[in-house]
């Protein structure tokens, strides 16, 4: 038999990514396929990319023209181009770089195998459809390997919302749910193989709609039969759109003890002009009622964000409205970026706003922030919240894990990795808090 042969493989953007990588990794595993965590013996490399901001595309072609050398010293090597980006150039990837042997979109992950012995049968294979089944029925028969203490689970994919300064929409198509009872299956399977923490993963993920032998089920009843499951210790979910919160979602944090109180719900901006623009369909107003209300259910909720600045024709009054808007909030913990140009966008034909001016908000939205972030952790100090601990800290001793809260906290204590301890916090760093057992 050939030596088993060692596949590597490289993850940018979001979490869905990371979760579409594993993917991927337990598909080659049924083609022979080892993981390693170094391209130099690779005999397959998979950039698995994105395709958010601007130089996505510019930087995955001189990431691939460093494999040169690679591929010179191992005519076997194949070299993949997944995810948004591979999405969005599609054939053009071929064309522009010879190294690279195949290429294919995120709703083609099934065929990856099939790619992959085309590629080693020499011929440059391309895979960029949109098929109507899932993709995840139709990969090989996962491993039952065990795994660690937290996981993600996709249940919802691509998305209809159209914001006028995204990709995702062409990237990762219409906005799909896969079907409730296998949504359950994979979660009994990964904490059957150790999993404590499922985070539920989608563009839109509030927007979900799975198929269920009684109809369709919405995110909540989801979440609420998800917790059913013996062992399954905390589910979170990520991200959602302020429109998809319906009433028994809000309720859902409220009542369901291992839905974790943690809510990322990104606005963009505080500006009504600026939100119309963006074709987010709600108002700045709105979303502050749709938090209020959310805090009534849940009160101790953190909640985080994304923000844009500089938006095209964005004012200083804009940004200003949205300096407000977060002041009004207190948020946890915040994402921020300055526009980015996306070709065949909508917002990439309107005026632009001078870079030194992004510069300037993002700074000053950086720092309200970054205070916001401080001063919610600081009044941690002295409560009690549960842990999951996943790894030893960087002091011998030391063992750190995630608060219920999703804010890292260290300890210094004999506890395992896959432990869920209650802990008193005890203070607060930069981004960490320090705590003891309680
Ligand atoms: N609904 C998805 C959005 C994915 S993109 C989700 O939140 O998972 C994540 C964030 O990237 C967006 O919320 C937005 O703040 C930012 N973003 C998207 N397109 C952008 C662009 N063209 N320029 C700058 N930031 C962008
Ligand atoms: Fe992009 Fe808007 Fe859809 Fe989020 S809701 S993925 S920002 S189009
Ligand atoms: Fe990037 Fe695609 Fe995710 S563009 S953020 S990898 S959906």
């Amino acid at each position: 038999m050939d030596r088993q042969r060692k596949l590597y493989v490289r993850t940018y953007g979001c979490q869905m990514n990371v979760y579409d990588s594993e993917r991927m990794a337990e598909a080659m595993g049924g083609q022979g396929y080892v993981s390693t965590d170094t391209p130099d013996d690779a005999d397959m490399i998979l950039l698995n990319t994105c395709h958010i901001r601007e130089k996505a595309a510019e930087k995955v072609y001189s990431e691939l023209g460093r494999f040169r050398g690679l591929k010179a010293a191992n005519p076997e090597l194949k070299i993949g181009v997944a995810g948004c980006v591979a999405q969005a150039e599609g054939a053009e990837i071929l064309r522009r770089q010879p190294l690279v042997d195949l290429v294919v979109g995120p709703q083609s992950y099934h065929r990856l195998p099939e790619l992959e012995r085309q590629a080693r049968a020499g011929t440059r294979a391309l895979d960029t459809d949109f098929p109507a089944e899932d993709k995840f029925d139709r990969l090989a028969e996962r491993p039952k390997a065990p795994r660690g203490p937290t996981a993600f689970l996709t249940v919802q994919e691509g998305c209809d919302k159209f914001c006028a300064f995204c990709v995702v929409p062409y990237t990762r198509g219409a906005e799909a749910s896969r079907p409730a009872a296998r949504v359950i299956a994979e979660a009994r399977d990964l904490v059957a193989r150790g999993v404590r923490e499922i985070t539920l993963l989608g563009q839109n993920v509030n927007a979900y709609h799975g198929a269920a032998p009684d109809g369709e089920w919405r995110l909540a009843r989801l979440i609420r039969e998800l917790a059913a499951i013996d062992g399954l210790e905390r589910i979170r979910f990520t991200t959602s759109h302020p429109n998809d919160m319906d009433d028994d979602l809000i309720a859902a944090h409220g009542e369901v003890d291992k839905l974790m109180p943690y809510l990322h719900l990104p606005v963009q901006s505080g500006s009504d002009r600026v939100l119309k623009a963006m074709n987010r369909k709600h108002t700045a107003e709105g979303y502050l009622r749709l938090i209020e209300r959310i805090r009534a259910a849940r009160p101790d909720i953190l909640i985080s964000g994304d923000f844009i600045v500089g938006f095209p024709e964005e004012t200083e009054a804009d940004f200003a409205a949205t300096m407000e808007l977060v002041e009004a909030v207190e948020y946890g913990q915040c994402y921020s970026f300055k526009y980015s140009t996306r070709p065949g966008t909508p917002a990439a034909e309107r005026a632009q706003v001078a870079e030194a001016e992004k510069d300037d908000r993002l700074h000053r939205l950086q720092a309200l922030l970054g205070r916001q972030q401080r001063r919610v952790q600081d009044r941690m100090i002295g409560r009690e919240v549960g842990v999951l601990f996943e790894k030893p800290g960087r002091a011998p001793g030391q063992m750190v894990g995630k608060s219920d809260h999703l804010h890292s906290v260290f300890v210094e204590a004999p506890v395992a990795r896959g432990e869920l301890a209650r802990v008193r916090i005890t203070g607060s760093a930069a981004n960490s808090l320090a705590g003891t057992l309680a």
